[in-house]
Parts: C-alpha cells; structure tokens; sequence
C-alpha cells in the first residue's frame, strides 16, 4: 500500500466527467484498491454497464453518478428514441438493489425528448447537478449527523460509505469527517466486509487516507467489541430504504442492527433522498441482488472452497425500521423511524 501522507484531496475523484459532451468518464478503478490507484476511462455504454457490474464503482449514491454520465455516452450513439431507451433499461440492468441507479438515469432521460446534440448537452448538464447535487447532499448528511458522535465514542462503519461510495464526501463517513472537522476525538472500527472486503480494502484506506484514526475487523468480531463497550455507535450507508425506513445495505448490516440492539449500541443509517423508494411500503419489495459463487469460493483468484460447494450469496440485506434508531438525510434526520416521519422529513424544504 502506498504511504499515506496525501490529503484526501490529493487523490483522484471517484468520478469525474472529462471535456464536454463529447467528453468521457473517468473512475477510480476501486477494484485495484489499496494496492494501486488506477483510472478507469471510459466511453462506451458497455464500458459502464461492466464498471458498475464488475464494482469498479459501487456505493449507491456512486452508481448512480456514474450511470447518468453513461446516459450522456447512450444519448451520443442513439440515433432514435427506442435505442435510447433501450440504453437507459441496459444501464439499469446492471445491479438490481441500489434505487439511485433507477433513480438517476430516469432523471437524465425525463431531459431528452428527441436523440441529437441538444439531448446529449442537456444530458450532461442533467449528470452533472446530480453529482453537484450529490456532493451536497453529502456534506448536509455531515452536518446533519455529526452531533450523532459523542466525544470518546467507539464508531463501527460496515462496507464503504465514504467518499469512494458517492460523489461527495461520504453518507455515513461525511458524518465522521464532519465530527472531526470540529474537533471531536472518537475512533472509528471498519469491518471487513466479507465476501469483496469493500470495509478492508476501501473503507481502511479512506479513512486512513483523511488521518482518522481507523482500526480493521473482522465482520465477526462485531459483536464482540459491542460486549466490551468498545462501540456506542453504529453507522452505515444504505443502498435503497423503503417509505416505513426498511432499509436494505450491504450484507451482514442486519446482523450489526441485531447486535446492537443486543448490547444497547445505537444504529444509525446516513442516505440521501435519492435511495430512498417510497414506492415501496415496505422493505419486502426490495430486489436483492444475488452475485457469483466464485466472490466466496474463490475471492481475489485464491480457491477456499471445495469445487462444487453449493453457494448463496446475496449482497445486501433487508434492515427492519424497528431496529433503525436515526436515519440522517440531507433534509434532518428522521428518528424514530416510521413510515409518517419518513414522508415528514423528506417533504420537508
Ligand atoms: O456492493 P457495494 O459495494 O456497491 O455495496 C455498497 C453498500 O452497501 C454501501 O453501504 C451503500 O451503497 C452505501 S453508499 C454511501
């Protein structure tokens, strides 16, 4: 692993759009994470539809970026509307959980009426106040929820909601950064993250990268940690919550909910208004998104497995609202959480 001694600002963007609409996109390659920082270029539908498939960029509020700027390349080779919507439907084939994918090409398509050089600019001006947008929705989520964090406090962080996760500074490690900027001491526990150990690879390296005081676990070790008080807090991302607060995240987020519960720890959920589907009543509507066997018998090219093992492996799980203390969103945080105080809080402004 390199040396950490660059600002966070030294790094390259999760994503960034290069040019203008004949540009292309450009990402963080966060396969190659932490042993190598690579850019990732692209400018083909294709291209995108694997970055996003293969998780070259993950992270809900990232996907989502990164596929509008897909929409921008779709809406220069379409020459007829079917095509395009049948480039928009391709993009959103690609992972079936994080809502803000839907979200964000059907936002960018709601701009073009006709195929030609207006829709590809007006795509692109569509994806880029998504990403501004983004941005600022996460550094509100800071502010938001930065009081969450109590001087002293033992802070557990399960995948990478961080900046490699969005297009901004984070959902639930904006609240991290945000308690740091004014100056509050806490440490924060990164797990792991089985099977594609985004916690290790991803989460360890930004959070070192921005100088917070990190230390890694295994996902197991969670609950371990919250019997010796070692935790008062838990925070995670979330990939799409439902109109009462379900809340789908990362595999093994359900289990943390339970075992804070268990040892009194509060579990706090950090989301932009864009992954919230409240289409959905209920989080029993939630598409979860099953991945190769391989990532478990065969995780980073080492076989761990008996060839032939019968394998399940979903990427996400379902949260229950009623193991959800706070959820904190650009627009307040909504606590409890319940199907009123969802609409409440995100109607509001
Ligand atoms: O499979 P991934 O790496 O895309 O899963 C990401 C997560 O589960 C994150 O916790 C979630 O998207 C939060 S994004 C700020």
């Amino acid at each position: 692993m390199e040396p950490s001694n660059k600002s966070p600002s030294a790094r390259p963007p999760t994503i960034a759009w290069i040019g203008e609409a004949d540009g292309h996109l450009e990402l963080l390659d966060q396969r190659s994470l932490p042993e190598r920082v690579e850019i990732l270029r692209l400018d083909t539908v294709e291209g995108v539809w694997s970055a996003i498939q293969t998780l070259a960029v993950r992270g809900a509020p990232a996907i989502g970026c990164a596929a509008a700027y897909g929409m921008v390349i779709a809406a220069r080779r379409a020459d007829s509307m079917p095509k395009l919507k049948a480039a928009a439907e391709y993009l959103k084939s690609s992972r079936p959980t994080a809502v803000n994918l839907m979200w964000a090409v059907d936002r960018v398509m709601s701009t073009i009426k006709e195929p030609g050089t207006p829709a590809v600019i007006r795509a692109l001006e569509e994806s880029r106040r998504i990403h501004a947008e983004d941005a600022a929705m996460c550094d509100a989520i800071g502010r938001h929820g930065a009081p969450l964090i109590h001087a002293g406090d033992g802070i557990l962080t399960h995948c990478n909601a961080g900046r490699l996760a969005t297009g901004g500074s984070g959902t639930a490690l904006a609240i991290v950064y945000e308690a740091r900027r004014r100056g509050v001491p806490f440490k924060v526990y990164a797990d792991e993250t089985r099977p594609l150990l985004q916690g290790a690879r991803l989460t360890a390296w930004e959070l070192m990268d921005a100088g917070i005081d990190a230390t890694l676990i295994c996902d197991s070790m969670a609950a371990m940690l919250m019997a010796q008080k070692k935790i008062r807090l838990v925070i995670v991302g979330a990939d799409r919550i439902a109109a009462n607060g379900d809340t789908a995240n990362k595999i093994g987020t359900y289990s943390l909910a339970i075992a804070a519960a268990a040892h009194g720890v509060t579990f706090a959920v950090a989301a932009p208004s864009s992954t919230f589907d409240l289409s959905l009543a209920d989080g029993s509507g939630i598409p979860i998104e099953e991945r190769d066997p391989a990532e478990i018998t065969a995780g980073f090219g080492r076989v761990t497995a008996p060839p032939g093992v019968k394998v399940f492996n979903p990427a996400f799980d379902l949260t229950p609202a009623r193991l959800i203390h706070s959820i904190v969103t650009e627009r307040g945080i909504i606590t409890p959480v319940n199907t009123q105080t969802v609409r409440a809080t995100l109607n509001s402004q």
